[in-house]
């Protein structure tokens, strides 16, 4: 089983170096990769952005760790469109039996979606991928969830979500 990793110190990590800029995109670029450096049995850990420049409400890829990824997901595809449509967390023990998952990585065998907040309105999601089945408990849902909080409350994210 993969250690459970301090995410109270990932949380102070995180702040500190948001706090380093007033900008949403190094904020962003610096979690995704503490989150891969911190957490064990990863193999894609990053930020989907609410896009709301083309007809429909979408997912534009943003800063990650990891391969290559699709760029545009729309708002109710796959399990990243199922966070940002229904504003919950996705806890998916095996992404096969998910209706919808877009395989970006054929390594990813779980997966973890979490909303993130501007306004009150989805700007985008943290999503985190594992090649273990099953890799993300209940405590990594909590510790995951505060994490999003803290980027939320540090992060300067009032220019998004993204539009013309
Ligand atoms: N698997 C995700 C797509 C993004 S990749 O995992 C990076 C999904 O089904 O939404």
């Amino acid at each position: 089983m993969p250690n459970r990793p301090d995410y109270q110190l990932l949380c102070d990590q995180v702040r500190s170096l948001a706090e380093a800029s007033s900008n949403w995109l190094p904020a962003l670029a610096n979690a995704s990769a503490l989150i891969m450096e911190t957490l064990d049995e990863l193999n894609w850990a990053g930020f989907y952005l609410t896009d709301l420049s083309g007809h429909d409400p979408a997912l534009v890829l943003g800063p990650f760790q990891g391969k290559v990824a699709c760029v545009l997901i729309p708002f109710g595809r796959g399990v990243c469109g199922a966070a940002a449509r229904e504003d919950q967390t996705q806890l998916v023990p095996n992404v096969h039996e998910f209706p919808g998952h877009i395989a970006c990585d054929s390594a990813s065998n779980s997966e973890i979606v979490i909303p993130l907040h501007a306004n009150g309105n989805v700007v985008g999601v943290l999503d985190i991928d594992s090649p273990l089945f099953d890799r993300f408990s209940a405590s990594d849902q909590q510790g995951l969830e505060a994490l999003v909080h803290t980027i939320e409350s540090c992060a300067d994210l009032s220019q998004l979500p993204l539009s013309r």
